[in-house]
């Protein structure tokens, strides 16, 4: 499947989207989120898909939404289009495990994107914002609660109260990253995790990811029931067999994905 704004592709068992709209420093227009809603519904219905990469250019992941669309909407406009949640929630609604990696800038919506991912990679180039105040709106795909979430709310609220970015290095010690790594081993080291992901069970590993989610939904006695129970299920899995099976055999284990 081809589409005018990003680049899907499949390697192995990693479905890759490249963000696509260069002359626009791949701000998020309406066109770029439905191409990006069905490259992702391509990918879960794609069993060979076990792992997500998404990534932009080496200048800008995304500047955000594209404000020059946005100048003409009035309040009617958006709220009766629900104008953010449809399209923009697809990537957090991925049952699949989805990694960001950041290269350039991400900002606004760009940055909300990558933090709906489950595990972001940022270059040494990476910088990080939420500059929406600095044109007269707010965040409105997350990054007040995303970012608060990830890094505390002293940072949050002087990123989102100011605009201002955080580089890299910032971002890996407050906690937004996983990890930095030099600008042209970022796609090989995003690449390596997906395919390390990719290599063991997929329903545990979405298994893994609803789990760590639903520390963010429920207190933690009814986030550790739900990891217990889904612990147990696992019980009812071939994969769950084969890993102990192959470890008491000490071989590597075949998994089936089932
Ligand atoms: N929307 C539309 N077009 C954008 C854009 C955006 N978010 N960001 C950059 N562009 C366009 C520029 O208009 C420019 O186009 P032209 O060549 O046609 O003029 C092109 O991309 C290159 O950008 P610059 O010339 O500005 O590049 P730069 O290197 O000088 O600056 C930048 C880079 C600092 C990222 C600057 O482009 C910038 O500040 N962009 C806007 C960032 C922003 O405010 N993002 C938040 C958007 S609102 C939002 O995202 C709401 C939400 O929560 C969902």
């Amino acid at each position: 499947m081809t589409y005018e704004n990003i680049i899907a592709e499949v390697k192995g068992n990693v479905g890759l989207i490249t963000l696509n709209r260069p002359k626009a420093l791949n701000a998020l227009c309406d066109a770029l989120i439905a191409d990006l809603a069905a490259a992702l519904d391509a990918f879960e219905d794609d069993e060979s898909v076990r792992a997500i990469v998404i990534t932009g250019s080496e200048k800008a992941f995304a500047a955000g939404a594209d404000i020059k669309e946005m100048i003409d909407r009035d309040y009617m406009d958006v709220y009766k289009a629900d104008f953010i949640t449809k399209g923009w929630t697809r990537m957090a609604a991925c049952r699949k495990p989805t990694i960001a990696a950041v290269s350039g800038f991400a900002l606004g919506g760009g940055c909300e994107l990558a933090m709906s991912c489950d595990i972001m990679i940022a270059a040494d180039t990476a910088k990080f914002g939420q500059p929406e105040i600095t044109i007269g709106t707010i965040p409105g795909a997350g990054g007040t609660q995303r970012l608060t979430r990830a890094i505390g709310k002293a940072k949050a609220m002087e990123m989102c109260l100011t605009g201002r970015m955080m580089d890299a290095q910032e971002a890996e010690r407050s906690g937004l990253v996983a990890r930095v790594v030099p600008v042209d081993s970022l796609m090989d080291e995003a690449m390596k995790l997906a395919e390390k992901i990719a290599s063991f069970s997929a329903p545990v590993a979405m298994k893994v990811k609803e789990s760590v989610n639903k520390a963010f939904e429920m207190t933690l006695a009814e986030g550790l029931m739900f990891e217990r129970r889904e612990f147990h299920s696992t019980f009812a899995l071939e994969d769950r067999a084969e890993g102990m099976k192959a470890f008491g055999e000490k071989r590597k284990p075949e998994f089936k994905h089932r």
